[in-house]
């Protein structure tokens, strides 16, 4: 309670969610019958680009393009580490043309990209945490991307299998709260369930001092949340989750994204970081 917790100002690439639809179902969330309300959810994304720019963030965006309804979900178009931008090669095929608009954004601003040769879906199973990245295999992003990203960004790659279907990304559960430095490997929060018995010892010997959360935060997108190292942007209803971090010394902001649930997205899958 008594620590002080320091901001670092950050860079986002998000996308608008003008064509925003569940046109199918790639994941247990997605019922295409089910409405969704565009309105809604335009509403509830600009309300996290407010805040974001309140909290001294900068947000840059991707024009959206017809057709491509899960396009908002800009973690999963890269994941950039040091400058050097891995780009995606979608598992759904109705994903991949995603690709195509967010390469073209990254060239214009004067950036190279990388093509996987294998399944990798960007910042939704590649989570860059200070000296490590920490990887999502087992619906997504394959092993054989673990290799390939280790060798582009050459950053070590360390591979986690997701078992939860409802947890198909890495970022639905776990984030980093803080990347560490000056000889701290930084901290995390998981739901451990989401995760094989050997990858949770993992996670338990990297980091002894993680907040873990309940399946309640997590069905709630609790580990969708995004941290400046002492904000906190987390679903409303992880309320567990808010009061440890709270515990902590960090300082939850609240942001509903409920409309995007129903696609399977949270704040962090709007949110793509830029690490130069
Ligand atoms: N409907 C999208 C999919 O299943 C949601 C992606 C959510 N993004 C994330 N980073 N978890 O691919």
């Amino acid at each position: 309670m008594t620590e002080s917790r320091v901001p670092r100002r950050r860079r986002y690439l998000v996308c608008e969610p003008r064509h925003f639809a569940v046109q199918y179902a790639i994941n247990p969330w997605m019922h295409p019958d089910a409405p969704v309300d565009v309105g809604r959810a335009q509403a509830q994304w600009q309300t996290l680009m407010d805040v974001y720019r309140d909290h001294g963030h900068t947000v840059e965006t991707v024009a959206p393009v017809p057709g491509l309804p899960d396009m908002v979900f800009a973690a999963n178009a890269a994941v950039v580490v040091g400058g050097r931008v891995l780009g995606s090669l979608f598992h759904a095929p109705e994903r991949r043309p995603e690709s195509v608009p967010y390469e073209a954004w990254f060239k214009a601003a004067g950036y190279d990209v990388y093509h996987p040769e294998s399944v990798c879906e960007g910042e939704g199973d590649f989570v860059p945490a200070g000296r490590w990245i920490l990887a999502g295999t087992g619906f997504r992003t394959t092993r054989e991307a673990h290799r390939e990203a280790q060798e582009f960004l050459g950053v070590p790659v360390i591979g986690l299998t997701l078992v939860d279907p409802y947890f198909y990304h890495l970022d639905t559960a776990l984030f980093v709260l803080d990347e560490g430095g000056d000889g701290s490997d930084g901290n995390i929060v998981y739901y451990p369930e989401a995760f094989s018995p050997g990858s949770r010892e993992v996670l338990a010997r990297l980091y002894p001092d993680a907040v873990i959360a309940t399946r309640q935060d997590a069905m709630a997108f609790g580990l969708n949340s995004v941290s400046d190292g002492r904000h906190v942007f987390v679903a409303p209803g992880a309320t567990d989750l808010i009061a440890r971090l709270t515990e902590r010394g960090y300082v939850p902001v609240p942001v509903d994204l409920s409309e995007f649930q129903k696609a399977g997205g949270g704040i962090k899958c709007c949110t793509q970081e830029i690490r130069s």
